[in-house]
């Protein structure tokens, strides 16, 4: 018998061979840096948002002080009233809340990845479901079901434009079919899951799209559940907040909102969930709280740099999305001329590109070696990267994320590696521009 003890079967459930999380590793451990790591990997795979790096490091250097009781206090729970003030004051600037968002409305935890094990935990019983519509993010589905015996179930969406009040009907009917299986397997659905900017689509939701589904909510019971981190990435007004729907009561939406995407401090882990329901944020809070505590240096930091909220709004969100939109076009530009075609889109850093011409150099050997994965590590080799499908549940086999905030020059490096490592794969055509 072996000396060695081995970890719970609840825990076991969720290890084992990996494939996407084993390319992200090699990934991280070999980042490019222009001049520390110049052979290093260009990451055009995360969604990480340096582009406004330049303004983090003039606060940082002219306005940030850390006091050393910020270190040796222990900080709230779920967010200090500072906290929950600073962020209920740019919801009601920017959202657009029916209803003024008070400081009570707030609750803050190490990031959204945990907010939503939280919240998934709070609302549902063992055994029921969460659904989300496809493509959906990958990490949204397991933020929901790890540590908690609840499963998500999927909607399929991904032949009709469910972004458009247009296909409304199908997109709800797609709702209710995936509510009924899940209910015959014994796993009643408790809430709707949407990603409003969506990843990986880069694509809002119509207000008459986002009305349809509270409605269909209401009628059936249901929590509305909204991932809006990306809300202030969006161009051109195309967002709608849940937060803005009138009419219907709207105690059982759950709106989240983060620092990782539109302010691109990933690394301070701070996440917040917005909603009118006293009774789910108080339990939230009670049951659950302790175990997403944040650092008190990162809630200080956060609340000092919204601080200037003149400059937020007529000087930082104005220069993100005007920094977004240059790089996006260098990305599109690309893109176009090497004949990748990818889905439109309107908010977030990414694209969705279709790699599947270069699929087919990769023959599926097993469910973890995918294609995909395949293509992955060849573009590895290359030093660069994209998100691949694996990343999603989705049926759009060969699609990749392309997170194309970098610097100007890190992201046209990469795209000449990304050009050289796709034109490995199949030579010139003769065209001048074609792969
Ligand atoms: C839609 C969406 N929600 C949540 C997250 C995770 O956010 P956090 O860094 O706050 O855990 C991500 C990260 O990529 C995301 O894209």
């Amino acid at each position: 018998m072996s000396s060695i003890f081995a970890p719970s079967r609840r825990s076991l459930r969720y290890s084992g061979p990996d494939s996407l999380a084993d390319v992200n590793i090699i990934v991280d451990d070999d980042i490019y840096h222009p001049v520390s790591n110049p052979d290093g990997i260009i990451n055009l795979g995360t969604t990480i948002n340096p582009l406004m790096s330049d303004i983090v490091d003039e606060f940082l250097r002219t306005r940030y002080k850390v006091h050393s009781e910020l270190a040796i206090m222990y900080n709230h729970t779920s967010g200090s009233p500072a906290l929950r003030a600073t962020v209920a004051d740019l919801i009601n600037r920017h959202f657009t809340p029916s209803k003024e968002v008070q400081p009570q409305n707030v609750i803050a935890a190490n990031g959204l990845t945990g907010l939503i094990n939280s919240l998934a935990y709070t609302l549902l019983e063992d055994n029921e479901s969460i659904l989300m519509p496809t493509p959906a993010y990958n990490l949204l589905v397991t933020a929901t079901e790890k540590r908690n015996d609840i499963h998500c179930v999927f909607a399929d969406t991904e032949d009709i434009d469910q972004f458009c009040s247009t296909d409304i009907d199908d997109y709800l009917a797609a709702f209710s079919a995936a509510i009924d299986q899940a209910s015959d397997r014994g796993n009643p659905v408790k809430a709707i899951l949407l990603c409003n900017p969506h990843n990986p689509l880069g694509r809002c939701y119509e207000r008459k799209v986002l009305k349809a589904v509270l409605e269909f909510c209401h009628r059936g019971r249901l929590h509305l559940i909204v991932d809006e981190i990306y809300a202030l990435s969006a161009l051109d007004g195309s967002f709608c907040s849940a937060l803005s729907l009138e009419a219907l009561p709207t105690d059982n939406v759950h709106v989240l909102y983060g620092i990782s995407k539109d302010w691109g401090f990933n690394g301070l882990r701070l996440g917040f969930m917005i909603s009118r329901n006293k009774l789910v944020l108080d339990t939230m809070k009670q049951a659950v709280g302790r175990f997403t505590r944040f650092s008190s240096l990162s809630e200080q930091f956060y609340i000092d740099y919204l601080s200037d909220t003149a400059f937020i709004d007529d000087v930082y969100l104005p220069t993100l999305r005007r920094r977004i939109r240059a790089t996006k076009s260098v990305a599109e530009s690309f893109l176009s001329d090497v004949h990748i075609p990818y889905t439109p889109s309107c908010a977030g850093f990414f694209l969705w590109v279709d790699l599947r011409r270069w699929i087919c150099h990769f023959p599926a050997t097993d469910d973890q070696e995918t294609p995909e994965i395949q293509l992955a590590h060849h573009l590895i080799q290359h030093r660069v990267f994209l998100q691949p499908t694996k990343a999603f549940v989705t049926k759009q086999q060969g699609h990749f994320r392309f997170s194309y905030s970098r610097d100007q020059p890190v992201l046209q490096e990469g795209l000449r590696r990304l050009g050289t490592a796709l034109a490995a794969l199949e030579p010139p055509l003769g065209h001048k521009h074609r792969l």
